[in-house]
């Protein structure tokens, strides 16, 4: 397999590249395509190989000669770059969907040109919306009410398009909340396990008692391995960790692995249309073979630890842009 994969410095590409060296050896060749935006971290990959097996090319999926040159031997594309933190989204829409539905048609179109394989488009289980009971086979109506995930349901929606009208071989898989190494310390887990390392509150939205289905990194990277094994051009699969948490137990549970104390919670105003659940059914996966890890407690503990152990990773993270971020979002509700 000759993969292009953008958003390769990103968190879950940067996992799915080590997976894929790890159990396929000298069987793949990666291009990385990414921006390098806040969120894209060259250092994620530390370790991985140097050319012929891997090439890095530094570029938007939004500007057609880049991504020329960076397809330009693939004959498999794994899209991850976008946008994708949620809050960010609604402090500023603009590059959500620029990235998100603008960077998903550059791809496609070139996708069509050098006549690609396999094209997986990684979509999210945020393009349903909140669901209040039960779970959302891929069948279930779109319904998002985030501009992260409205622009998400465009990319999803025009990956499909392709196929249907040009035959593109689009197989678009829409997962649930991922956790693990190497996770930009603006979202739940990470924000709140370096928060507690740091003693600084942790802002918990609303009443703490959205439910969100965490899936290991891992789990997913094995998922998207097996589609582009035995996917189905055309389909759509849910990818879930069968994990149904409340986020205030995920945050006492942090604090507890940390040996932190409860007063470090701070209730703060809620995000606007805020998801109250998600949850997916993801028995179509699961008949090709997925199965996500059962230990939930475990996974957790190892990823607190990664987080405690690789100050070195977020610290100057932590002190750069993000510092403007964070005064942003979290200024007035702290
Ligand atoms: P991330 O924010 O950690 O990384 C995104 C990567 O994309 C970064 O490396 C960034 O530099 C790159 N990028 C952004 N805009 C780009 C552009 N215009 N051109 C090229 N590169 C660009 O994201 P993540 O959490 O790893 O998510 C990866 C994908 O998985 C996204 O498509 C996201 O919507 C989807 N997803 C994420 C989750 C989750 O829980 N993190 C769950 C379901 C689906
Ligand atoms: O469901 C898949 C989606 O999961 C992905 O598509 C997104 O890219 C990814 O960011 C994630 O979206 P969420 O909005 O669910 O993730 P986030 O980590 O931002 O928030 C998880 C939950 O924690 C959510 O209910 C909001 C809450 N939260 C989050 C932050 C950052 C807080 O209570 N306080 C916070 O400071």
């Amino acid at each position: 397999m000759k993969i292009l994969v953008t958003g390769g410095c990103g968190f879950i590409g940067s996992n799915f590249i080590r997976h894929m060296f790890k159990v396929h050896g000298d069987a793949v060749s990666i291009v990385n395509l990414d921006k390098l935006t806040y969120a894209g971290r060259p250092e994620n990959l530390s370790g991985v190989d140097a050319p012929p097996r891997y090439r890095f090319v530094h570029g938007d999926i939004c500007d057609p000669d880049a991504v020329r040159e960076a397809m330009r031997d693939a004959d498999t594309v794994v899209n991850f770059a976008a946008e994708t933190h949620v809050d960010r989204s609604i402090l500023g829409p603009d590059s959500f969907l620029r990235t998100d539905i603008m960077g998903v048609f550059v791809l496609l179109e070139e996708a069509l040109k050098r006549n690609v394989s396999r094209f997986i488009q990684i979509s999210t289980d945020e393009v349903y919306g909140e669901c209040l009971k039960g779970s959302f086979d891929e069948e279930a109506t779109l319904n998002p009410r985030s501009p992260y995930a409205a622009s998400k349901t465009g990319g999803d929606r025009l990956a499909c398009s392709y196929f249907h009208t040009y035959g593109a071989p689009v197989i678009i898989t829409r997962a649930s909340n991922n956790y693990g190494p190497y996770q930009y310390p603006e979202k739940l887990i990470p924000l709140f396990v370096t928060n507690a390392i740091e003693d600084k509150p942790l802002p918990v939205y609303g009443d703490g008692l959205q439910v969100r289905d965490w899936l290991y990194v891992e789990d997913h990277c094995r998922a998207i391995d097996l589609l582009l094994q035995c996917g189905v051009p055309g389909e759509v699969y849910n990818v879930g960790g069968g994990n149904e948490q409340v986020n205030l137990d995920i945050t006492r549970r942090i604090l507890r692995l940390l040996g932190k104390p409860e007063t470090l919670i701070q209730h703060v105003k809620d995000r606007p249309a805020h998801d109250r659940r998600y949850s997916v059914d993801f028995a179509k996966i699961r008949a090709l073979g997925y199965a996500p890890a059962a230990d939930f407690d475990a996974l957790l503990a190892a990823t607190v630890h990664w987080y405690r152990d690789h100050a070195e990773w977020w610290g100057p993270i932590k002190s750069g842009e993000f510092q403007t971020y964070y005064k942003t979002q979290y200024g007035k509700r702290l």
